[in-house]
This record gives C-alpha cells, structure tokens and sequence, in this order.
C-alpha cells in the first residue's frame, strides 16, 4: 500500500480522472474526500468506496465551498496530506472566434482560478503540519496546443505554470506541487475536445506515437507516484501521461 495513512481530497472526483483517482487512492490505502459540483455524482463514487470515503458538494470557483471541504475533510479524517485539483470543464472543440465571452470565462474560472483558490484553502494546514502534496491537473493541450481548443489549452498553459510557481514558493515548507498533462482520455469530458467533426478520434489517435488514447487509469498511475513518498525529491515536475504525444 503506496498511500498508507494518508488522507487526499480530490476535486471532480465525481467522474472521469477524479473519481479514478480516488478509487487508487483508497485502494491504495489513502481515506479520500471526493469534491465535486455534481454532489450526486461524488455521492455515488464515495459509496461505491466505502468507508475511506467521503462526498462533498464543492464549487471550486467559490472560495468558501472550498474552506468548507477542507473543513470537512478533516472533521472526516482528522488531516489532510494530499490535494488533487483535478476539476475542469472545456468549451466544445471550435474555432477562436466562435468561443463566447461566457465559455472563456467559465472555463478560466474552473480550471485556473479553481486551482489557485483550492491551493490557498490547503497551503495553511500544509505549512502547520511541515509539509503536503499538491498535484494539478493540466494537459497536453497546455503544452502542444491543437486547434479548436484555444482558451481550454491557455487555462492549461496557466495551470502548468502556476504548478512550477508554486512549486518554487512552497518548497521551503515542504510542499510539493506537481502537475499531470493527459493527452486525450477516455472520459465524458472528450467529445468536447473532439468536437462534431467526423474522424477526429482516429485523426487524434494517429499523432500518438504508443497508438492510442490515454485511460483513466493511466493518468490516475501517475497521480498514485506523485503522491506517494517514491516521488519525495520532486516538485515543479510537468508529467506527461501521453503516450509519446509531446515528444
Ligand atoms: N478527458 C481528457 O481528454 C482530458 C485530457 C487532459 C486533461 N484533462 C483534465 O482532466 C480533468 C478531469 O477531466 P475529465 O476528463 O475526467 O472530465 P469529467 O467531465 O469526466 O470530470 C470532471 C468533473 O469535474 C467536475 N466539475 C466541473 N466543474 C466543477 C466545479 N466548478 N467545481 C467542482 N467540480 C467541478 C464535474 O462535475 C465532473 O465530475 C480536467 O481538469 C480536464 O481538463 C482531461
């Protein structure tokens, strides 16, 4: 067991990579708070867990909701070593001109403001108890854009950024903060990211050298080694879950 003792909250944990994530992590021996807008979602994945788990209702565009669940998380479990920020959303795959003021902002909001809000709730607790592990979930999109994806890939852009600024800020209180760059993934989130047109899954599929699309589970592997003490001596890292797609 990697994550022994350890207690992790994990944003969006109610579908996709989240709730992959979390599923490790309580096989892996973590007690784990699963966050989420969608409470009924994040409901139905704790249970599935039993009783390492725990469903929260949380906006991480809100900072209260996200005191709250840090509140929450330790009423559960009594303490807090591990934050996934892995919540997101994205605009449907379309050119520049045609993303509305409205999609820019929501998905800024989520995946950039959510992530620096997330880290605020938790870096308090971190610094009292002399250390913590924060890991952000960027992507692919943040470090070789496609078309059709332009402000989804520069929230990710920021994401990756904010990781290693964060990472160089915190380092002296022992916090490690690194991030995840998936390629696509199989989860409810891709059609957005292919959008309508026809053969876009085989066209994305062919500029990835190991010849396919990026499980759930490969990007949650991944998440299981930053947290876990193998990763101890790195931060700022950007790990690309991708199979060769940025090389
Ligand atoms: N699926 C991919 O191809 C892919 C690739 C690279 C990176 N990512 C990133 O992985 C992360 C997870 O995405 P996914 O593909 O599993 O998508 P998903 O839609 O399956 O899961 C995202 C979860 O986040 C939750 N969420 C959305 N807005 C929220 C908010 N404001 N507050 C709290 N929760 C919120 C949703 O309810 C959902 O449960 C995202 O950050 C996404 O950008 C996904």
């Amino acid at each position: 067991m990697r994550l022994e003792d350890r207690i992790a909250l994990v944003t969006g944990a109610g579908s996709g990579i989240g709730k992959c994530i979390a599923e490790t992590y309580v096989r892996e021996g973590a007690r784990v708070a699963l966050a989420d807008i969608d409470f009924d979602a994040a409901k139905s994945a704790a249970r599935a867990l039993g009783n390492n788990a725990v469903a929260m209702r949380c906006n991480v565009t809100q900072k209260s909701n996200l005191a709250t669940a840090v509140e929450d998380t330790l009423s559960a479990f009594g303490g807090l070593d591990i934050l996934v920020n892995n919540a997101g959303t994205t605009h449907v795959n379309k050119p520049m001109m045609d993303v509305t003021e409205d999609e820019y902002d929501r998905t800024f909001a989520v995946n950039v403001k959510g992530v620096f809000l997330a880290c605020q709730a938790v870096v308090p607790l971190f610094r009292k108890q002399g250390g913590g592990v924060i890991i952000n979930i960027g992507s692919t999109a943040g470090l070789r854009p496609r078309t059709g994806v332009s402000a989804y890939s520069a929230t990710k852009g920021a994401v990756h950024t904010l990781t290693k600024a964060l990472a160089a800020e915190l380092a002296p209180d022992r916090i490690r903060v690194c991030a995840i760059a998936p390629v696509a993934t199989e989860t409810p989130l891709l059609p957005s990211f292919l959008g309508p047109s026809p053969g876009m899954r085989e066209k994305f599929i062919a500029t990835i050298p190991l010849g396919r699309l990026a499980a759930v589970q490969d990007v949650a592997n991944a998440a299981l080694f930053l947290a876990s003490a193998d990763a101890d001596f790195l931060t700022g890292n950007i790990v690309e879950v991708d199979g060769g797609r940025c090389v």
